[in-house]
């Protein structure tokens, strides 16, 4: 069974795309895992960072943004499946073979407004929970990109995956968004909250005085759970944001410490996330989403004028996988990138495009490359 991270922080800029990205391109070239990303963020970095803008065109043409699932499944009739939204072979370097995205699209804000309208915030938790369980039991790995902010959406992924790392500067701001998501967790503990896999320090400028109290600060406090490596600021990072169409090759894009501080971090991230699967090899019953107002909670949950309307998530829970292609956590790291697809990753693609097959002939699984 795979394991799912929210990257949040309520403050911008701390470099949350920036990481899900490196986590997701170090977590495939050089542990050979099969990842899904979930750009849910409406400003698409993400999506944009892992694909060229033509290929994002091509699937907002075809309806397979994680809006047009997410609104088909909670606004819709219900009737879609989630590996149909799921692009493969994304990301632009050519030695990371395993990053699979689900892209954003700029219309999610005004999809969680009609989710506020409709009073369907019960619904959408509940997609989120079944999209999240059966992705886990495909990929090794789930990384939701989030905006900052806390939006609808974002609530849900924070309440339905298993861990957050939040990533932030050292210095000021940063560092309260990081007690606003602290605050928000503890405000309504009871509906269920990610676990803390630990707070990751980047852009640390090491020549700014003020910035070396920051970090120490955070160090030092045993809730932040921080990861021993952290990133500095480096202007090979900054480019890493900006997609090459013509792909190089991981250490290209990652060279000097830059890229030693990202493989040390996966590291600790796979050996966390190693302990958690080994403290808790059954995974236990999960409570039921709730929503803040009891009595909005049982009108929410149960609308009336919805009863005879197709439960969306049981349509797609329904739909069995085959666990024969699931890959299990591994924890192999070996020091040098693998050089081909694993088996396991051509598992995961086969079954996408079984899945797509079964659609009919609407989409063609992105390569990550320009679209014709
Ligand atoms: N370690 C780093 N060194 C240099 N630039 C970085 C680093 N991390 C992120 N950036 C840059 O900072 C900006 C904000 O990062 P981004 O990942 O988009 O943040 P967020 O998702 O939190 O808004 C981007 O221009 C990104 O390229
Ligand atoms: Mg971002």
């Amino acid at each position: 069974m795979g394991q799912s991270i929210a990257v949040m922080n309520t403050k911008g800029g701390v470099g949350k795309s920036t990481v899900v990205m490196a986590l997701a391109e170090t977590l495939s070239a050089y542990h050979g895992k099969n990842v899904l990303v979930i750009d849910s963020d409406s400003q698409t970095s993400m999506s944009s960072m892992l694909m060229h803008i033509s290929s994002w065109e091509q699937m907002e043409r075809q309806n397979r943004t994680l809006v047009d699932y997410m609104s088909t499944m909670v606004l819709g009739n219900g009737q879609a499946s989630w590996k149909d939204f799921v692009a493969s072979g994304v990301s632009d370097v050519d030695d990371a073979r395993s990053v699979y995205l689900i892209p954003s699209h700029m219309e999610l804000s005004l999809f969680e407004r009609e989710v506020s309208a409709q009073q369907r915030e019960a619904e959408l938790r509940a997609v989120v929970r079944n999209l999240l369980d059966e992705a886990q039991r495909m990929f090794d790995v789930v990384l939701v990109d989030c905006p900052p902010g806390l939006s609808l959406l974002t609530e849900c992924w924070l309440r339905e995956v298993q861990f957050v790392i939040p990533p932030t500067k050292p210095d000021y701001l940063a560092v309260r968004g990081l007690a606003i998501l602290k605050k928000f967790r503890e405000q309504y503990a009871a509906q269920g909250f990610a676990e803390m896999l630990g707070v990751l320090i980047n852009l640390k400028d090491g020549r700014i005085a003020s910035e070396e109290d920051w970090h120490a600060k955070l160090m030092a406090d045993p809730e932040n759970k921080c990861f021993e490596s952290h990133i500095p600021r480096r202007a090979y990072i900054q480019r890493a944001a900006d997609f090459d169409m013509g792909k190089r090759t991981y250490i290209a894009k990652y060279p000097g410490d830059a890229g030693q501080s990202i493989r040390a971090m996966t590291k600790e991230v796979l050996t966390r996330l190693h302990e958690r699967a080994m403290a808790m090899p059954v995974a236990p019953p999960r409570p039921a989403p709730v929503a803040r107002n009891a009595t909005a909670t049982a009108q929410r949950m149960v609308p009336p004028a919805q009863q005879s309307r197709p439960v969306p998530v049981m349509a797609v829970a329904e739909q069995a996988m085959d666990p024969g292609v699931v890959p299990h956590l591994r924890v192999a790291t070996p020091v040098r990138p693998v050089a081909a697809f694993s088996p396991a990753m051509s598992a995961v693609t086969a079954a996408l495009e079984s899945s797509a097959r079964s659609e009919g002939p609407r989409l063609a699984v992105s390569d990550g490359k320009p679209a014709k």
